[in-house]
């Protein structure tokens, strides 16, 4: 039976495994080209044995686990798009951990942590990342590839725009609207909108 490619074998791609593994999915393997040893699931190979798996009727879907790699969201981006040209359907990936309220939309490929908090009326993206114990409260609108990372916290009604990370532990003020291509600083308070493009950072997070 076929079954979900893991893209990548690092920390971020074996937490991916383990949120899988929780839910009752186990996943066919990952693609790396330099794994390490003692991996959780099977090394299935690099990305050009990425058409004979689909062939084979190994992998018919996928999940990029990669996290805070150098080229970041935009090199997840590409690689989101370019495996769904190859054949391969993004899957989700919700720990049974995580809590998701009423009208709460999850994007193809997006995978939610434990402790991951969303609330009512919240959307968010394709191939998005909700790392561990992180809350984004009502109506919040998160954009495709965003990474929020553990320990963030977005109040209500926050929007962030695609390709986005909010460093590990940032808060964000209710109705704040993040841009697209941001960096938000880890650690950082963020209380007004921030441009696209932008690193921010500090409390109160500004630009340098
Ligand atoms: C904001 C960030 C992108 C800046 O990286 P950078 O451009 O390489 O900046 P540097 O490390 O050279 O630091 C430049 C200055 O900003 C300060 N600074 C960097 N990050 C900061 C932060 N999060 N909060 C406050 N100050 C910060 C540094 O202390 C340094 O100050 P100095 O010039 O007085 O010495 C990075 O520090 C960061 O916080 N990234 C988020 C990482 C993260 O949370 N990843 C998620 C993992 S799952």
């Amino acid at each position: 039976m076929s079954g979900v490619a893991i893209i990548g074998a690092g920390g971020h791609g074996r937490v991916v495994a383990s949120v899988l593994q929780a839910a009752n999915r186990e996943a066919a393997g990952f693609i790396d080209s330099g794994a390490p040893a003692d991996l959780p699931l099977p090394l299935l190979g690099q990305d050009k044995d990425i058409p004979k798996l689909i062939e084979d009727g190994v992998i018919d879907s996928f999940i990029i686990g990669l996290g805070s790699v150098k080229g970041g969201a935009s090199l997840r981006a590409k690689l989101f798009d370019g495996l769904i040209e190859q054949g391969l359907t993004p899957a989700v990936a919700i720990h049974p951990m995580a809590m998701l309220s009423h009208g709460v939309k999850i994007g193809a490929g997006s995978v939610l942590m434990a402790g991951a908090i969303i609330n009512t009326g919240t959307s968010i993206g394709r191939n998005c990342i909700v790392n561990t114990g992180a809350i984004i409260d009502h109506d919040g609108d998160i954009k495709d590839h965003v990474h929020i990372a553990p320990g963030v916290i977005c109040s209500g009604n926050v929007t962030v725009g695609q390709h986005s990370l909010l460093g590990v532990g940032s808060t964000v003020k209710q109705g704040v609207t993040i841009g697209a291509n941001v960096t938000i600083g880890a650690g950082s308070v963020v209380l007004s909108d921030i441009t696209s493009g932008a690193t921010a950072y500090g409390n109160p997070a500004k630009i340098p």
